[in-house]
């Protein structure tokens, strides 16, 4: 698997939709934007709306060879078969929705699977982000956007930000032509390998 380069046959990119409708802002601008992708470059698209996940239980301390079950399986495969993994999230009190929240509380549980080397694995990935907000002001998303920085520290990944889009009812972030316009190239990003801001002001020191 090659990440050096930006784009190439070798890169593959999961979608994970997470909002509570069907064809709402988020999804039309991560579409929009990954339209522009290469036609060389694979794309699933996973909506979480469509599967029954439960609630994460953290069991990682008394069953850490507990098997997952089939959704969680299906994830946790699309997961580690992606060089990069876009988690398109309206913005939902500013923060993740629920449904990508609990997405991204299964990674914890898949630290701990057996053999699974999920951390070692995902390290040089690149982690995106899509949001779509009633905000005109997207400096509101500050909480969502440092969410997926730090997730994407913890595991050694790279991050290529995240895409901001304003809209309420469903279609809306068509009119926001920035956003629009920034989609065209959000893929095209520069993707630095995330680090904590300790570990920035670290590097500044050495
Ligand atoms: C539960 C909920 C919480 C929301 N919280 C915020 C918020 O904190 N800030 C904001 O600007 N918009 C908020 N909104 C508005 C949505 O972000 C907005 O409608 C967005 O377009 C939804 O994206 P979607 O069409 O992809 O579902 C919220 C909407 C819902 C349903």
């Amino acid at each position: 698997m090659t990440l050096d380069t930006p784009h190439g046959p070798d890169r593959s990119f999961l979608f994970v939709l997470g909002s509570s409708r069907a064809d709402g802002n988020t999804e039309i601008l991560a579409r929009a934007a990954a339209a522009q992708l290469p036609a060389d470059v694979s794309q699933r698209w996973v909506d979480l709306n469509e599967l029954v996940l439960p609630d994460f239980q953290d069991g990682r301390h008394e069953s850490p060879d507990r098997r997952p079950d089939e959704t969680e399986e299906l994830l946790r495969q699309a997961t580690l078969a992606a060089t990069d993994i876009v988690i398109a999230s309206p913005l939902y009190w500013y923060s993740l929705s629920a449904q990508t929240k609990r997405y991204l509380d299964y990674w914890s549980g898949w630290l701990n699977v057996p053999d699974s080397d999920f951390k070692d694995r995902m390290a040089g990935r690149t982690l995106w982000g899509v949001t779509a907000l009633a905000h005109a002001e997207h400096e509101v998303a500050d909480g969502l956007v440092t969410a997926l920085h730090h997730s994407a520290a913890y595991l050694r990944m790279r991050f290529g930000g995240v895409l901001t889009g304003t809209g309420s009812r469903p279609g809306r972030v068509r009119a926001d032509t920035q956003a629009m316009a920034r989609a065209k190239t959000f893929f095209q990003g520069e993707t630095p390998l995330a680090l904590f801001p300790y570990e920035e002001e670290a590097d500044a020191a050495a």
